[in-house]
């Protein structure tokens, strides 16, 4: 089975294989740049990135989209963060057995290669947590199961402080003020991250966190794999939700692959927008 995977833009006609092909793509690093936020996400032709599934509370990435290679990439996104930012909805779900996966870098044989290039670079072996939550219902024990990395529960100044307290003291999360309301401001985020020594950020949450972050102008670079199908569906998620933004967020194309392996017999596009 061919790996190989068709650069559209820049290069159009490179060959590259799938296996690294997001891997050593941050920007360069001399220590006093600011720190580097990027997200990505699989999308339906027509912009489905979840949809609702029997026996499930919350919905879940459509298994028509999901594949084993954009998941590779998602994995080799992680490997380079120090930070992943994900969502008390995330913790929450785990305390149901509804998250989708755990958070990478993921724990399987095939992702050997990317826990031992973390290392090789003296990185930590996983990437520390940033959980953004307003209400801050986070169940203690699905914090505690990240034992071995740092946590850090990023919201506004006005959250509820009792229940704050209570999530520090029973756990080993650290609580990191960054807004004045009870929702995080992502204008401020940048100094927020940079104090805590990360370099490279990784979201990872949905719709209403990836809002958060370009709202706030903190966001750098947008993955962004789309499947060649059309699911329709009336409840559905984009890969934004959130008052309209004004001015748009212009993100311009860094780079565009084609891979026509997965979702099996139709292919899917992966795009790089933004710095
Ligand atoms: N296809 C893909 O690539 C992809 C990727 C990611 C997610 N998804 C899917 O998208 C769906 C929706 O995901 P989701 O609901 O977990 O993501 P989400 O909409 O980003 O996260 C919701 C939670 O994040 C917290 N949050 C968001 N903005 C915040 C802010 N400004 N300040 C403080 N907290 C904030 C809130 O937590 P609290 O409620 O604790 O306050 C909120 O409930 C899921 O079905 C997921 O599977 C798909």
């Amino acid at each position: 089975m061919s790996t190989e995977i068709l650069e559209l833009y820049p290069n159009p006609g490179r060959q590259h294989a799938l296996q690294g092909l997001y891997l050593d793509q941050m920007p360069p690093d001399d220590g006093a740049r600011d720190p580097f936020i990027y997200s990505n996400y699989i999308s339906s032709l027509d912009g489905r990135i979840a949809l609702p599934a029997a026996g499930r509370q919350t919905g879940q990435v459509p298994p028509e989209i999901g594949n084993d290679r954009d998941w590779r990439l998602f994995q080799e996104l992680a490997a380079q963060a120090d930070l992943l930012i994900t969502s008390g909805r995330y913790f929450r779900q785990t305390e149901v057995q509804e998250e989708q996966a755990e958070l990478p870098v993921g724990s399987a044989p095939e992702f050997a290669d990317l826990r031992e290039w973390r290392i090789q670079r003296g990185m930590s072996p996983q990437p520390d947590i940033a959980i953004f939550s307003a209400s801050l219902d986070i169940p203690i024990p699905a914090i505690r199961r990240q034992a071995d990395r740092n946590v850090y529960i990023i919201t506004g100044a006005n959250a509820d402080d009792s229940r704050l307290t209570r999530l520090v003291s029973g756990s080993h999360a650290r609580a990191i003020h960054c807004g004045s309301g009870d929702h995080v401001d992502a204008s401020l985020l940048r100094p927020r991250l940079a104090e805590l020594g990360c370099r490279n950020v990784y979201a990872i949450a949905g719709p209403a966190v990836l809002h958060t972050l370009i709202a706030g102008d903190a966001l750098d670079r947008l993955y962004l794999t789309t499947a060649h199908c059309v699911l329709g569906g009336t409840a559905f998620n984009t890969f934004v939700r959130g008052p309209q933004l004004k001015p748009a967020r212009r993100m311009p194309l860094r780079a565009m692959y084609l891979d026509p392996l997965a979702p099996e017999g139709t292919g899917q596009t992966m795009a790089v927008y933004g710095c």
